[in-house]
């Protein structure tokens, strides 16, 4: 049976009580140096995670938008789709800098979202659990879910399309001007009804993920109150939209013939 109101106990934990006086640390004698006890307050903050993951989600949103702009080009043909990936690939100290500043981005952005999840659970006492809304735990559960099931999609389509170690006929792929012809690749990879499927539901469930986590990006930096609310939850399944059917116009037009390799080979 839900019991009244208990929900005292976990939140409190680290806070001095009240009526003590608060205890003097010598310089060296804290348990811990400030920096580290910052970090730690951070780790064990609900709102210092949601900040966190916020930030990190926003970049990462920023890479998916630009990385579809890109993609798109598959749709002006070969030449416009090689030449960017020639330019992308220009300065690879450049590119690896980017590379592994997403991957960092991205890890926190994991761990971060894995901790909240864990600290909203473990900060709900017992008592409360029948009360808590079944939609906001459903919603929280979907996007670790949802969240993980982005992070396999992304192993698996770097080893595709980046490493080429799931298809090394790609790796020798060269168009007449001598540049990579990633243009192919992509017409070859989705040429594969299967390969396109999968990519297909990777992005319907990354566009699940981003419509949430867009309008949660919103609650986080304070834009949301009763009066924004829907505008920001509609903006935010317009931009997941946006990024969903323009990946997914990808896969599609190739499996209906309408984008094909160059002089119309299959
Ligand atoms: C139909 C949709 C997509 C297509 C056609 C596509 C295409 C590509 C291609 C061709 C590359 C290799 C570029 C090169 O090495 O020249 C690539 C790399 C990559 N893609 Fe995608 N992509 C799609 C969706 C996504 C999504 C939704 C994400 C993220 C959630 C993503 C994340 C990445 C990452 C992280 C890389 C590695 C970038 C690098 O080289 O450092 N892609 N993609």
């Amino acid at each position: 049976m839900a019991m009244g109101p208990t929900l005292t106990s976990s939140t409190t934990t680290t806070a001095n009580p009240p009526s003590q006086p608060r205890k003097l640390t010598t310089q060296s004698g804290g348990a811990q140096p400030a920096p580290n006890r910052g970090v730690q307050r951070m780790w064990n903050s609900s709102i210092g995670i949601k900040v966190i993951v916020a930030i990190t989600g926003g970049l990462l949103l920023l890479f998916v938008i630009g990385h579809l702009i890109g993609n798109l080009q598959v749709f002006l043909g070969p030449d416009a789709l090689n030449e960017y990936g020639e330019k992308l690939r220009a300065i690879p100290a450049l590119l690896w800098a980017v590379r592994i500043g997403l991957l960092a981005v991205f890890l926190v952005h994991v761990v971060f979202t894995i901790r909240l999840a864990l600290l909203n659970r473990q900060a709900r006492p017992v008592a409360y659990a029948k009360k808590t809304p079944i939609k906001a735990t459903l919603s929280s559960r979907t996007m670790v879910v949802t969240g993980l099931m982005t992070l396999a999609f992304v192993l698996y389509h770097l080893m595709h399309f980046t490493f080429r170690v799931t298809n090394p006929q790609y790796q020798n792929l060269v168009d007449a001007h001598g540049r990579f012809d990633v243009y192919s690749m992509v017409i070859m990879g989705f040429q594969n009804v299967f390969i396109s499927i999968a990519y297909i539901i990777a992005m319907l469930l990354l566009g699940y993920h981003l419509s949430h986590g867009i309008a949660s990006l919103f609650q986080t930096i304070g834009w949301n109150n009763p009066r924004t609310q829907s505008f920001f939850e509609r903006l935010a399944f317009v931009v997941a939209a946006f990024i969903v059917i323009g990946n997914i116009s990808i896969p599609i037009s190739i499996l209906l013939g309408w984008v094909g390799l160059p002089g119309g080979g299959m």
